[in-house]
């Protein structure tokens, strides 16, 4: 049985207040099953897991990229061997917004894949179609590009010390959910490409459903048999929310 793995994307979003508001909120719900991380901002990082910390609430600090570089002379960016050095215990890598707005290929996302595993920390891949490439019937080629492009480099069972996260485009921000009969038809394809691979690590690999998930669509989302949780960017700004999806992830998993 796979542990669901329910992870917070806070993008370009917070402030000191606003994490010692949200740690505050969080304090006092009752400890889940599922495995729990947030992301927030690289600067935020060492003061969110402090704050987790003295409130004694079990949950992971990941981060929203890395560099594909080690280290040297590479102006703003931050290394994965940084993020591990500050306690992140995962990375998000290849995000849609990372691809789009910042030119990120997926030769570049495998590069970052490759040191994110060596730093000793685990990888979210991200991969996922907009919507005129689903529209252009191009959705399982664009996927399976974006995750074939990353195994050639780090194998399966590089991924698996991670996650994987269908984020479709078109659902990101807009309050479009894909149905659950779509993400899980998309899920099933990916794990069938790492199965081809090496189908031990296929049935070890958490896939991640992202694109508006909030508390009235969790469950349902959750509750299909290739679906191991979610990357939640919006609802997880607010704790009451995020801690919803995470019970919702924890009542599915209970079931199972
Ligand atoms: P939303 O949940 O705001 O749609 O964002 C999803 C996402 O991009 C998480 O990485």
């Amino acid at each position: 049985m796979r542990r669901s793995l329910v992870v917070g994307n806070w993008k370009m979003n917070g402030s000191f207040e606003l994490i010692d508001q949200w740690v505050s909120n969080y304090t006092g719900f009752m400890e889940t099953t599922t495995e729990t991380v947030v992301c927030p901002p690289f600067v935020y990082i060492p003061f969110f897991k402090n704050r987790l910390l003295t409130s004694a609430i079990s949950m992971g600090v990941g981060a929203q990229n890395c560099s594909q570089y080690e280290s040297g002379a590479y102006t703003g960016e931050v290394s994965a061997s940084m993020l591990a050095d500050v306690g992140s215990s995962y990375v998000i890598i290849g995000h849609s917004e990372r691809r789009q707005l910042f030119g990120e290929t997926n030769e570049v996302v495998a590069e970052k894949a490759k040191r994110v595993i060596d730093a000793g920390v685990r990888p979210i891949l991200c991969v996922g179609e907009t919507l005129e490439q689903r529209q252009n019937g191009q959705t399982v080629e664009v996927v399976l590009s974006q995750l074939n492009a990353v195994l050639d480099v780090v194998g399966t069972a590089g991924l698996c010390t991670g996650a994987l996260a269908y984020e479709p485009v078109w659902a990101i921000g807009t309050g479009k959910t894909a149905t659950p009969e779509e993400a899980q038809q998309v899920h099933k394809i990916l794990r069938d490409s790492v199965k081809s691979r090496n189908p031990a690590d296929a049935s070890l690999l958490r896939i991640l459903y992202g694109g508006s998930v909030k508390p009235s669509n969790a469950e349902k989302l959750f509750s299909c048999p290739d679906i191991d949780g979610g990357l939640i960017g919006g609802a997880s700004l607010k704790a009451e929310d995020f801690y919803a999806i995470v019970q919702a992830a924890s009542a599915v998993e209970d079931i199972n």
